[in-house]
């Protein structure tokens, strides 16, 4: 498989004007290109900084106070006077090197609020705001002080006051994992304490009542809103704690038993930015790149080794306990038999993915220490990166792959012993460029070594960011697991192809509590995947696998399986079932046929939690993919397929579920018809209780 990456091109317009505002002006304003949204800036009596945002002329966020709680200095939060306010517009479309769309408009109005304290001493504090047409958010800037050379941040107190109780899709606080099911309640009923439900790896129970990011809300009028953080590089992530006696909610930042402050830095200094996404529909949320906007452009360069593509891998089979990662009962113990990532398993896999255009293959548990890798108190030192076990033999493996056009996806489990990791990943990444590896999957299973650290905190978030430059140094594309919320990073570092964070499939195939729901994916859509990519992997078709797990099961048809490859989004698409459940099956020729890299997507139609529908282009074949899904509730929708250029006869070949499929009762039953149309057409897509459809289209 061939992808063409088009070196960063950019830049069509860039209009930039800068006006002075008087120092005395107390109230200022930035409004969003289209006037919709406007964001307004005050300091009260007592010179705290105060921020509002309105659409239309509603009130969305009341007056909200601004301000970092400092360790070893005084807070800069309050006794403020505004020394000037700058303004500036912003409009140049950027181009992706991979995404879901080839071009992006960045058109923004942005406000640089510069507060000076009135008394001793002095200290400065910039508020920089931006407002869009699809949102607003702002960041604090620390300039150089005198007699500092760096902050040490004990606390974040960035309030966001709402004006109603909205209808809200939320993931408990957690400070380690967001491996979480979304839950649904008015604002006022979001209990986060007793919604921790999650029986496996790491948590963290925080004490407050408090969410992970992105939180999406509806108001009473139909607007939809969602509240993350972008261009985290430096910084802890947030959680934002939940206040429903006062319909707001404020930071609080992740922190570590191993130091009095959250967030050391040296000055200047800038946090990343806060940001509320606003649409007057659900589906503007998923179109929205509001997130990449906010990040720094490209810092890689030439980023054309990083290739999107589809994968197979030697995973499923160990989640279901066909096979296993480790080789024996005991670390340097005799073989059990068992063990899944042998040469021989390998080539077969390699086989299967060069005989369906699937281009590469992730291999798990190819290295020593999965013995001991989970469960084990102290988990230093157990993985090495390097050791494989006796029966895979990866110079051969990485030989054969390459003889068959399929590229070796390197799997690093640190088991979150990321002290190990660290010593050794220079090493590891030495290994992985002399067989050629361009791909790793990393994964942060349980609690952090050095204890005392959490996943979410600065010290890690520097660690996954170091991760993904020196991975650029060896032009590798890290795909992370049990790390952090992506937040655009992959504007700024493109090798940060894709990400977990989320329940999973994975959990279908041993989750205690039943697994992933029908309407988890539909709110998937509407929230994490507002934060980025997203390492699903779809396309399981035997849904019950009960000569595996009887107790398991995937709880959506094997149509809205193939729709998963089109409405989640990930340059890297898993076909993540087993070769021989693939074999002969008809519907296996959309996942051959669906792409990874596209030229533009379009969001259809959505509610949150209920269903949604996403078409996008491929680039450099301009076949267009659609794929539609729906939670517990059966629904016809009907679809108009004027994104098709106009002139041509498209062959739509489309993958729907059978007339009595149902995510539990029958969900293996899908029907294929080929349809000719054209750029009028309108196709009725006939969804059942948990299920889907898939579409291919190609001009005849
Ligand atoms: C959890 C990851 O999410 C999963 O994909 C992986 O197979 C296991 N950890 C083992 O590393
Ligand atoms: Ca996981």
């Amino acid at each position: 498989m061939k992808f063409k990456i088009k070196p960063l091109a950019a830049l069509m317009t860039v209009l930039a004007s800068l006006t002075m505002i008087s120092c005395s002006k107390q109230y200022t304003f930035v409004k969003s290109p289209d006037g919709n949204i406007s964001l307004r800036f005050a300091t009260n009596d007592e010179g705290k900084p105060l921020y509002s945002v309105e659409y239309k002329g509603q009130m969305l966020v009341v007056p909200s106070e601004l301000g970092l709680e400092l360790y070893g200095a005084p807070a800069l939060s309050g006794g403020f006077s505004v020394k000037n306010v700058l303004k500036n517009t912003f409009d140049e479309t950027w181009e992706m090197p991979w995404g879901e769309q080839r071009k992006v408009r960045n058109y923004h109005n942005e406000m640089t609020v510069v507060l000076r304290e009135k008394s001793d001493p002095h200290r400065e504090m910039h508020l920089i705001f931006r407002a869009y047409n699809d949102g607003v958010a702002f960041r604090y800037h620390i300039p150089h002080m005198a007699g500092s050379d760096s902050l040490f941040v004990a606390e974040e107190h960035s309030h966001f006051r709402l004006a109603g109780d909205h209808t809200c899709w939320w993931v408990p606080g957690d400070w380690d994992i967001n491996e979480h099911l979304y839950n649904k309640t008015l604002f006022s009923q979001i209990d986060a304490i007793s919604k921790r439900n999650h029986p496996n790896l790491a948590q963290t129970y925080i004490p407050h009542n408090a969410v992970n990011t992105p939180i999406t809300m509806r108001t009473a009028e139909g607007l939809h809103l969602s509240f993350h953080e972008a261009g985290l590089m430096d910084y802890a992530a947030m959680t934002l704690e939940v206040k429903p006696e006062d319909q707001s909610m404020k930071t609080i930042l992740v922190g570590s038993e191993n130091r009095p402050y959250k967030v050391s830095h040296a000055l200047p200094f800038s946090s990343p930015w806060r940001m509320i996404q606003i649409s007057p529909d659900a589906a503007g949320l998923i179109a929205s790149r509001l997130i990449l906007n906010l990040n720094e452009p490209n810092q890689l360069g030439d980023v054309s080794w990083v290739k999107p593509t589809k994968y197979v891998g030697i995973w499923w089979e160990m989640h279901l306990g066909k096979s296993e990662w480790s080789y024996s009962r005991t670390a340097g113990g005799p073989p059990h038999g068992r063990h899944g990532a042998t040469t021989k398993n390998a080539k077969h896999y390699i086989d299967f993915a060069a005989s369906n255009n699937i281009g590469a293959l992730l291999i798990e548990g190819w290295n020593t220490g999965w013995e001991n890798w989970i469960g084990t108190a102290n988990r230093e030192g157990i993985f090495d990166f390097v050791t494989p076990y006796p029966d895979f033999d990866m110079a051969e493996v990485v030989r054969y792959a390459q003889e068959k056009g399929v590229q070796l996806i390197m799997h690093h489990e640190t088991s979150a012993a990321v002290s190990t990791y660290e010593k050794q990943i220079d090493t590891a990444f030495r290994l992985m460029e002399h067989f050629g590896y361009q791909m790793l999957k990393t994964g942060y299973v349980g609690t952090i070594i050095p204890k005392g650290e959490y996943h979410h905190n600065q010290r890690m978030i520097r660690h996954y960011v170091n991760v993904l430059k020196k991975a650029a140094m060896h032009k590798v594309a890290v795909n992370s697991h049990e790390s952090m919320m992506p937040t655009g990073l992959r504007r700024t570092l493109p090798n940060d192809i894709s990400c977990e964070n989320l329940r999973g499939q994975e959990f279908n195939a041993w989750a205690s509590d039943g697994g992933n729901p029908p309407s988890h994916l539909p709110t998937i859509a509407f929230t994490r995947m507002l934060a980025g990519p997203i390492d699903y992997t779809p396309g399981i078709f035997n849904i019950k696998f009960n000569e595996y797990k009887p107790n398991n099961q995937v709880n959506t048809t094997m149509a809205q399986q193939l729709a998963l490859y089109v409405v989640i989004y990930s340059p890297i698409q898993m076909a993540a079932d087993l070769p021989e459940h693939y074999e002969g099956h008809p519907a296996f020729q959309f996942i051959r046929d669906v792409g990874v890299d596209w030229e533009q997507s379009l969001v259809l139609n959505g509610e949150v939690g209920e269903f949604v529908t996403i078409a996008r282009q491929e680039r450099g074949s301009g076949n267009w993919f659609l794929g539609s899904i729906t939670n517990e509730e059966a629904r016809q929708l009907s679809i108009n397929t004027s994104f098709l250029e106009p002139g041509n006869k498209w062959q739509a070949i489309i993958y729907a579920d059978g007339p009595n499929a149902h995510w539990n009762d029958n969900p293996t039953s899908i029907v294929i018809d080929t349809l000719e149309v054209d750029n009028s057409s309108t196709i009725t897509l006939d969804l059942k209780p948990g299920g889907g459809a898939a579409i291919s289209f190609k001009p005849i």
